[in-house]
C-alpha cells in the first residue's frame, strides 16, 4: 500500500523551505561581507592631484599601492592619518624604511629610492592642497 504518500503536505513546500533557507544564508553572507569588508578598500578618489608633476603623479601610484591600504588616501586607517601629521620628511622616510608598531618596514627591494621621494612629493602636494 502507498501508505508513505498519505501523509498530508501542502505542494511544493520543501522545495521552498530549502529555496528560503538559502536565500536567507546568502543574505546572511552578504551582509557579512559587506560589514567586514574595509571602508579603504577603493582606490583613492584624488583625481585633483593627477595631471601635476611626474614625481608626484608616480608617488600617487606608489601610495595607493603600499601605503594606501592602512592610510587610505593619507588619511587615518589601520595606521594614522599621515596628511595632518608634522613629522618632517627624514623621520618620515626612517619609518617607511624601519617600520614601527603595526607600520611593516619596506626594504629598497620593495620600495626604492626613487619610489619613496615620489611618495614624498606626493604627500607635500597633498598638503599644499
Ligand atoms: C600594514 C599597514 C601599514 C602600511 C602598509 C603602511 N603603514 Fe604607515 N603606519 C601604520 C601604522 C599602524 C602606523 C602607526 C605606527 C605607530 O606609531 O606605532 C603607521 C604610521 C605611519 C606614519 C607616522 C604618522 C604619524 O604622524 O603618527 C607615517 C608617516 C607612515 N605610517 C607612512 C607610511 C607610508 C609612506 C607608507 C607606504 C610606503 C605606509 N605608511 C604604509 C601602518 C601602515
Amino acid at each position: 500500500m502507498t501508505t508513505s504518500r498519505s501523509r498530508p503536505r501542502p505542494a511544493g513546500f520543501g522545495r521552498l523551505a530549502v529555496r528560503m533557507t538559502a536565500l536567507t544564508a546568502l543574505t546572511a553572507a552578504l551582509a557579512l561581507v559587506a560589514a567586514c569588508a574595509p571602508a579603504f578598500r577603493g582606490p583613492p578618489p584624488l583625481e585633483a592631484l593627477v595631471g601635476t608633476d611626474a614625481q608626484v603623479v608616480l608617488g600617487e601610484r606608489v601610495f595607493a599601492a603600499a601605503c594606501h591600504g592602512c592610510h587610505p588616501n593619507a588619511l587615518a586607517g589601520l595606521g594614522p592619518g599621515i596628511i595632518d601629521s608634522r613629522r618632517p620628511n627624514w623621520l618620515i622616510r626612517l619609518q617607511v624604511r624601519t617600520g614601527l608598531g603595526a607600520m611593516p618596514a619596506f626594504s629598497t627591494a620593495e620600495l626604492d629610492d626613487v619610489e619613496l621621494d615620489a611618495v614624498l612629493a606626493y604627500l607635500d602636494a597633498l598638503r599644499e592642497r
